[in-house]
Order: structure tokens, then sequence, then C-alpha cells
């Protein structure tokens, strides 16, 4: 296959940037990842390098550190776009620790843009944004689209995402030389067939899929579902839960978009990327546990603060404009996500 040229993949051993980069390769990319396993650690480049079958260029730095980061626009001076994934993602933490939150998240996408200018001379970025922008929709906006109102932020997180949604919608607009593509996650689950890589949270996970598959592999005792008087069908919160290895694909799509020539559309977008469709979180760990067939305690407790009551994608623009769209049937991707954890468990 005909090489495509080089992508720049930051936070390139975090949870999705690992399963971009095999998209990546996989689709006859070259890349350079750089990360600096604040959240994640060098064991998943080896991973990575099992799936591919390749050695994967990469460089450990931090982006918010401009000095630091400007080495691998020296290295690797072919970057023909850059996929932006590093980003501290703990919402809790965000809201005990805003200073660190804008400096790492905001820093980090402002030297990007700059260096991607000095070194390159121009600028095609695909932007890690989330569905948390959005906060509480209002019923009738749901499933929710790309132009439903960007509400006031719950936490510092949710408000590094909008900001550098921000920066990036005020910088195409003043520089000619850059183009940018914002990618609105819901909910990413799962791990890769390989069972290779996956999430790794540290600590307690506070993700629903990452608690469920650490409950049945018995580390965590029971799951506690937080809420089940919610305004709902079975009392519990709706999420639009996005295979991660879909979620991966989305991004070759941006940076195809971006980088072609005849390309005329805005040079900033933004795109919902989720299934469309809306699972309660009951409804998920009743398939989690039929899917399986394995045995998960759980109980209800009490709503967890700031939690949003239900929110779905309408994907339809990624969907028509990206010619992207969500392909894996949940079970599948809750069978994925007990595949990995078993292995990390070492669990037959
Ligand atoms: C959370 C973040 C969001 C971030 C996303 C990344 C908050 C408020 N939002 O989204 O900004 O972009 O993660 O993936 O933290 N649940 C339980 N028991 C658990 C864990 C979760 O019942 O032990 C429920 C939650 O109440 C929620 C659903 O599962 O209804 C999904 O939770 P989670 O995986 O944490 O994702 P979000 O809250 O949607």
């Amino acid at each position: 296959m005909k090489n495509k040229g080089r992508v720049l993949v930051t936070g390139a051993t975090g949870y999705i940037g690992s399963h971009t980069i095999v998209e990546l390769i996989n689709a006859g990319y070259d890349v350079v990842g750089v990360d600096n396993f604040h959240n994640s650690s060098p064991s998943v480049l080896d991973s990575i390098e099992k799936i591919v079958h390749k050695t994967i260029p990469f460089i450990c730095l931090d982006c918010s550190n401009k000095e630091d980061f400007e080495r691998v626009f020296d290295q690797y001076p072919d970057i023909i776009a850059a996929i932006h994934f590093a980003a501290y993602k703990a919402v809790g933490e965000s809201v005990s620790k805003p200073i660190d939150y804008f400096r790492n998240n905001l820093q980090s996408l402002i030297n990007l843009i700059e260096l991607s200018y000095s070194k390159c001379g121009k600028g095609a970025i695909v932007f890690s944004s989330s569905c948390t922008v959005y906060g509480e929709p209002d019923p009738e906006n749901l499933p929710i689209s790309e132009s439903a109102p960007v509400k006031e932020a719950t936490s510092p997180y949710g408000r590094t995402k909008q900001m550098c949604e921000d920066i990036l919608k005020d910088s195409t607009k003043a520089y000619p030389w850059l183009k940018a593509i914002a990618l609105r996650y819901f909910n990413p689950i799962g791990a890769h067939p390989s069972a290779l890589i996956g999430e790794m949270p540290s600590g307690v996970p506070q993700n629903l899929v990452p608690f469920i598959t650490q409950t049945a592999a018995g580390v965590r005792q029971e799951l506690k579902i937080w809420g089940n008087d919610y305004d709902t069908p079975d009392g519990t919160c709706i999420r639009d839960y996005i295979y991660v290895c879909d979620l991966a694909k989305a991004h070759i799509a941006a940076v195809e978009r971006l980088i072609d020539e005849n390309n005329s559309a805005d040079k900033f977008e933004i795109f919902n990327i989720g299934t469309g469709k809306g699972l309660s979180v009951l409804e998920l760990v009743q398939n989690f546990i039929k899917t399986t067939a394995v045995t998960l305690p759980y109980s209800f407790a009490q709503r967890r603060p700031g939690d949003v009551v239900k929110v779905w994608a309408d994907p339809s623009k990624a969907n028509e404009v990206l010619g992207w769209s969500a392909q894996t049937p949940i079970e599948d991707i809750l069978l994925s996500a007990w595949n990995w954890e078993k292995k990390v468990r070492g669990i037959q």
C-alpha cells in the first residue's frame, strides 16, 4: 500500500490514542506518537507494535512544554496532520485542581498550533472533544446535534474542552494556514479485539465499564448504580456508548478530510461521534451479564453529583460528511471489554 504521510498523535499511549494509532497504520499512514506517560505506560507501545507488526516512532515528552514538544517536529519534518489527545481528563480532579487542567490542556493545544506553523508552515489538527460540552441537554434537543447550544460547563475539565474548541474556532478564522476538526465523543468503551490494548484506569475506575469489568473480575466487590429515580424509563441515566475502535476510525476520516486539497469546507468543523442510540446504565449492566455470563453484583445507590440524566448523539453529520458510522454491536463491545480485563488480570 502506498504510504499516505505521517500523522502526529499526542497522547499516543492513552486509551483512545493507542487504538487510533492502530487504525492509522491499518489505513496506510505513518505515525509519530508522543506522550509523557502521565496517565499511561510505555508497555502500551509494545502492545501496539504487537498488533501492527511495526515499530512505532515515539518520543516521550510533555506537549505543554514548547521546547520539549518542538523536538518531534525537528525529528519528523514530514508531519502532515496531528491528532491531539494529550490532556488531563479526570472530571473530579479538575474541580480541585483547575489551574493544572487549564495550564496543561490549553497550553498543549496552543503549542501544537504554534509549532505547526513555525515548523511546518501549516496545520491540520483533529481535536479530541467531548459531548460534555453540551451539559444537560434540553429533552427536546435529543438526540443532540452539533448545532445544540454549548452550555455552562459543569467542571473545569469540561470547560477546557469548550475553550479548546473556541481556540480552534478563532485560530482557524484568523490564520489561513490552519484547519481543524473537533470530534465530540460520546462514551467510549471496549477494547481492541486482540485484547492487547484497552482502557487502563489508575486507581478506582470512575467510568462505568471499567468498574463493571473490574467487579466481574473480583477486583471490586460490587457495582453501584448511581441513581434509579431519574426521569428515564428504568430510572437510570442514559448514555450513548461508542466502541473505541469505531471511534478511532472516525479520526482517520477526519484526517482525510483535513488533508484533502479539493475540500473547500469550513476551516473548522465539529462532529458528534456516537451511535445515535441511548442505553440506560441498567440496560448496559444487564447486557453485560447476559453476554459474558459472569456474575456481577450490583446495587442501586444515591445519584452521583454532576451526572447528566440523558444524552445521546445525532451522528448524522459524521455519517453523511465524514462517511463514518458506528458499526459494532453492543454485545461485541462488552465482550471486548471483558476479554481485555481478563487478559490484564490473568483470568482464563
Ligand atoms: C464521564 C464524564 C465526562 C467524560 C466521560 C469520559 C462526568 C460527570 N462526566 O461521563 O465528562 O467525558 O466520562 O468517558 O464524570 N455509573 C454508575 N456507577 C459507576 C460508574 C458510573 O452508575 O460506578 C453511571 C454514571 O452515573 C453514568 C453512567 O454510568 O450515568 C456513565 O458514567 P461514566 O462512565 O462515568 O461516564 P459519564 O458520566 O457519562
